[in-house]
Protein backbone atom coordinates (compact mmCIF):
# COMPACT_ATOMS: atom_id res chain seq x y z
CA UNK A 1 0.00 0.00 0.00
CA UNK A 2 1.37 3.56 -0.85
CA UNK A 3 1.70 5.97 2.30
CA UNK A 4 -0.13 9.42 2.60
CA UNK A 5 1.53 12.60 2.16
CA UNK A 6 0.81 15.11 4.37
CA UNK A 7 1.90 18.84 4.15
CA UNK A 8 1.98 21.73 6.14
CA UNK A 9 1.16 25.13 4.86
CA UNK A 10 1.03 28.52 6.70
CA UNK A 11 2.30 32.01 6.48
CA UNK A 12 6.16 32.61 7.52
CA UNK A 13 6.65 31.90 11.25
CA UNK A 14 3.10 30.20 12.01
CA UNK A 15 4.54 26.69 13.28
CA UNK A 16 4.86 24.59 10.04
CA UNK A 17 8.34 23.33 10.66
CA UNK A 18 7.50 22.73 14.52
CA UNK A 19 4.70 20.95 13.98
CA UNK A 20 6.21 19.01 11.07
CA UNK A 21 8.70 17.49 13.28
CA UNK A 22 6.49 16.65 15.84
CA UNK A 23 4.05 14.59 13.70
CA UNK A 24 7.15 12.94 12.49
CA UNK A 25 8.26 12.27 16.24
CA UNK A 26 4.72 10.95 17.03
CA UNK A 27 4.78 8.39 14.12
CA UNK A 28 7.73 7.26 14.77
CA UNK A 29 7.38 6.33 18.36
CA UNK A 30 3.94 4.92 17.51
CA UNK A 31 5.97 2.57 14.74
CA UNK A 32 4.65 4.23 11.49
CA UNK A 33 6.80 4.78 9.02
CA UNK A 34 7.30 7.78 8.39
CA UNK A 35 9.81 10.41 6.29
CA UNK A 36 10.23 14.18 7.03
CA UNK A 37 11.22 16.56 4.22
CA UNK A 38 10.83 20.20 3.39
CA UNK A 39 10.55 22.85 0.55
CA UNK A 40 12.65 24.35 -0.31
CA UNK A 41 14.26 20.62 -0.90
CA UNK A 42 17.94 19.43 -0.22
CA UNK A 43 18.51 18.97 -4.00
CA UNK A 44 20.17 20.99 -6.29
CA UNK A 45 17.26 23.81 -7.02
CA UNK A 46 16.68 23.95 -3.61
CA UNK A 47 19.71 24.93 -2.43
CA UNK A 48 20.12 28.05 -5.24
CA UNK A 49 16.55 28.68 -4.03
CA UNK A 50 17.83 28.89 -0.05
CA UNK A 51 20.73 30.88 -1.07
CA UNK A 52 17.96 33.26 -3.50
CA UNK A 53 16.09 33.71 -0.38
CA UNK A 54 18.55 34.41 2.32
CA UNK A 55 20.13 37.37 -0.17
CA UNK A 56 23.66 35.08 -0.66
CA UNK A 57 23.18 35.32 -4.46
CA UNK A 58 21.69 37.91 -5.99
CA UNK A 59 21.44 39.66 -9.33
CA UNK A 60 22.51 42.32 -11.00
CA UNK A 61 19.79 44.66 -12.66
CA UNK A 62 20.74 48.11 -14.75
CA UNK A 63 20.03 49.57 -11.05
CA UNK A 64 21.93 47.47 -9.07
CA UNK A 65 20.90 44.14 -7.50
CA UNK A 66 17.89 43.56 -7.33
CA UNK A 67 15.77 40.26 -6.32
CA UNK A 68 14.40 37.40 -8.86
CA UNK A 69 10.78 38.13 -10.33
CA UNK A 70 7.81 35.94 -8.72
CA UNK A 71 7.52 33.96 -12.00
CA UNK A 72 11.54 33.36 -11.76
CA UNK A 73 10.39 32.46 -8.38
CA UNK A 74 7.50 30.02 -9.15
CA UNK A 75 9.72 28.25 -11.78
CA UNK A 76 12.61 27.42 -9.28
CA UNK A 77 9.93 26.29 -6.77
CA UNK A 78 8.11 23.94 -9.35
CA UNK A 79 11.74 22.88 -10.91
CA UNK A 80 12.73 21.89 -7.15
CA UNK A 81 9.06 20.08 -6.62
CA UNK A 82 9.26 17.81 -9.74
CA UNK A 83 13.10 16.91 -8.96
CA UNK A 84 12.03 16.32 -4.88
CA UNK A 85 8.88 14.42 -5.68
CA UNK A 86 11.20 12.36 -8.18
CA UNK A 87 14.17 11.82 -5.61
CA UNK A 88 12.62 11.72 -2.73
CA UNK A 89 8.54 11.70 -2.31
CA UNK A 90 7.55 9.44 -4.67
CA UNK A 91 9.97 6.96 -3.62
CA UNK A 92 8.77 6.54 -0.37
CA UNK A 93 5.35 6.72 -1.25
CA UNK A 94 5.58 3.80 -3.22
CA UNK A 95 7.73 1.97 -0.74
CA UNK A 96 4.59 2.75 1.76
CA UNK A 97 6.15 4.90 3.62
CA UNK A 98 3.88 8.23 4.44
CA UNK A 99 5.57 11.26 3.76
CA UNK A 100 5.05 14.43 5.79
CA UNK A 101 6.48 18.47 3.76
CA UNK A 102 6.98 21.33 5.44
CA UNK A 103 5.45 23.59 2.70
CA UNK A 104 4.60 22.26 -0.79
CA UNK A 105 2.44 23.24 -3.88
CA UNK A 106 -0.10 25.70 -1.75
CA UNK A 107 3.22 27.84 -0.89
CA UNK A 108 3.92 28.61 -4.48
CA UNK A 109 0.43 29.35 -4.93
CA UNK A 110 0.09 31.92 -2.41
CA UNK A 111 3.49 33.46 -2.57
CA UNK A 112 4.57 33.84 -5.65
CA UNK A 113 1.17 34.94 -7.19
CA UNK A 114 0.77 37.31 -4.02
CA UNK A 115 3.80 39.03 -4.84
CA UNK A 116 3.10 38.87 -8.40
CA UNK A 117 0.93 42.30 -9.76
CA UNK A 118 -0.19 40.06 -13.17
CA UNK A 119 -4.04 38.66 -13.73
CA UNK A 120 -3.83 35.20 -14.10
CA UNK A 121 -0.57 34.37 -11.45
CA UNK A 122 -2.49 31.97 -9.89
CA UNK A 123 -3.40 29.69 -13.19
CA UNK A 124 -0.20 30.03 -14.28
CA UNK A 125 1.75 28.57 -11.36
CA UNK A 126 -1.56 26.07 -11.01
CA UNK A 127 -0.11 24.83 -14.50
CA UNK A 128 3.55 24.89 -13.99
CA UNK A 129 2.85 22.74 -10.93
CA UNK A 130 0.44 20.35 -13.18
CA UNK A 131 2.78 17.70 -12.55
CA UNK A 132 2.90 17.61 -8.82
CA UNK A 133 0.43 15.25 -7.45
CA UNK A 134 -2.09 16.64 -4.65
CA UNK A 135 -1.54 15.78 -1.04
CA UNK A 136 -3.73 13.73 0.97
CA UNK A 137 -3.99 15.72 3.72
CA UNK A 138 -2.71 19.77 3.93
CA UNK A 139 -2.86 21.07 7.31
CA UNK A 140 -2.85 25.02 7.07
CA UNK A 141 -1.88 26.72 10.24
CA UNK A 142 -3.75 30.06 10.41
CA UNK A 143 -2.03 32.05 12.97
CA UNK A 144 -2.22 36.02 13.03
CA UNK A 145 0.36 37.52 11.11
CA UNK A 146 1.01 40.09 14.00
CA UNK A 147 2.05 37.07 16.40
CA UNK A 148 3.83 35.41 13.20
CA UNK A 149 5.65 38.72 13.14
CA UNK A 150 6.24 38.29 17.08
CA UNK A 151 7.37 34.75 16.73
CA UNK A 152 9.93 35.64 13.91
CA UNK A 153 11.63 38.18 15.28
CA UNK A 154 12.24 36.12 18.70
CA UNK A 155 13.66 33.43 16.45
CA UNK A 156 15.24 35.10 13.61
CA UNK A 157 18.81 35.92 12.74
CA UNK A 158 18.73 36.79 9.06
CA UNK A 159 16.07 38.76 7.58
CA UNK A 160 14.65 36.51 4.56
CA UNK A 161 13.25 37.48 1.54
CA UNK A 162 9.18 37.13 2.32
CA UNK A 163 10.01 38.74 5.82
CA UNK A 164 8.15 41.80 5.23
CA UNK A 165 5.05 42.49 7.52
CA UNK A 166 2.61 43.73 5.40
CA UNK A 167 3.28 40.94 2.75
CA UNK A 168 2.88 38.59 5.49
CA UNK A 169 -0.54 40.35 5.41
CA UNK A 170 -1.11 39.42 2.35
CA UNK A 171 -0.10 35.72 2.36
CA UNK A 172 -2.43 35.56 5.42
CA UNK A 173 -5.34 36.95 2.95
CA UNK A 174 -4.37 34.84 0.10
CA UNK A 175 -4.05 31.22 2.05
CA UNK A 176 -7.69 32.11 3.11
CA UNK A 177 -8.65 33.08 0.01
CA UNK A 178 -7.03 29.89 -2.38
CA UNK A 179 -8.02 27.23 1.02
CA UNK A 180 -11.88 28.82 0.44
CA UNK A 181 -12.15 27.91 -2.85
CA UNK A 182 -10.21 24.86 -3.80
CA UNK A 183 -12.22 22.10 -5.04
CA UNK A 184 -10.61 18.17 -4.71
CA UNK A 185 -8.14 19.29 -1.78
CA UNK A 186 -8.74 17.75 1.57
CA UNK A 187 -7.45 21.07 3.64
CA UNK A 188 -7.80 21.09 7.08
CA UNK A 189 -7.49 25.00 8.57
CA UNK A 190 -5.79 24.63 12.43
CA UNK A 191 -5.79 27.18 15.00
CA UNK A 192 -2.46 28.02 15.21
CA UNK A 193 -2.55 30.72 17.51
CA UNK A 194 -3.45 27.53 20.43
CA UNK A 195 0.16 26.64 22.39
CA UNK A 196 2.24 24.33 20.44
CA UNK A 197 0.78 21.11 22.55
CA UNK A 198 -2.92 22.45 21.00
CA UNK A 199 -1.43 22.24 17.49
CA UNK A 200 -0.12 19.27 17.68
CA UNK A 201 -2.71 17.73 18.99
CA UNK A 202 -5.22 19.13 16.21
CA UNK A 203 -2.94 18.16 13.25
CA UNK A 204 -2.82 14.20 14.82
CA UNK A 205 -6.51 14.43 14.92
CA UNK A 206 -7.01 15.29 11.41
CA UNK A 207 -4.12 12.35 10.31
CA UNK A 208 -6.58 9.87 12.24
CA UNK A 209 -9.42 10.66 9.89
CA UNK A 210 -6.97 9.54 7.13
CA UNK A 211 -6.79 6.59 9.13
CA UNK A 212 -3.14 6.91 10.88
CA UNK A 213 -1.31 6.23 12.97
P1 LIG B 1 12.33 28.77 4.87
O1 LIG B 1 13.53 29.43 5.45
O2 LIG B 1 12.31 27.30 4.73
O3 LIG B 1 11.05 29.29 5.67
P2 LIG B 1 10.07 28.55 6.64
O4 LIG B 1 10.93 27.82 7.64
O5 LIG B 1 9.25 29.64 7.26
O6 LIG B 1 9.24 27.63 5.79
O7 LIG B 1 12.06 29.43 3.48
C1 LIG B 1 11.00 29.13 2.73
C2 LIG B 1 10.45 30.43 2.20
O8 LIG B 1 10.11 30.26 0.84
C3 LIG B 1 9.20 30.86 2.93
O9 LIG B 1 9.20 32.27 3.07
C4 LIG B 1 8.10 30.46 1.97
C5 LIG B 1 8.76 30.58 0.61
N1 LIG B 1 8.23 29.67 -0.40
C6 LIG B 1 7.70 30.19 -1.57
O10 LIG B 1 7.67 31.42 -1.75
N2 LIG B 1 7.23 29.35 -2.54
C7 LIG B 1 7.26 28.00 -2.40
O11 LIG B 1 6.83 27.25 -3.29
C8 LIG B 1 7.84 27.45 -1.19
C9 LIG B 1 7.93 25.96 -1.01
C10 LIG B 1 8.31 28.32 -0.22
Amino acid sequence: MTGSFITFEGIDGSGTTTQARRMFDALVKAAVPVHVTQEPSGGPVGSIIRQIIQRRIVTLGRTGSRRPSWDTMGLLFAADRLDHLECEIEPNLQDGINVISDRYLHSSIVYQSVTSAQDGAREWLALINGHARTPDLVLQLDVQPEEAHRRRMERQTMVEMYDDPELQEKLSRGYKELFESLDGVNVARIDGSLTEDEVHAACMDQLRELGLP
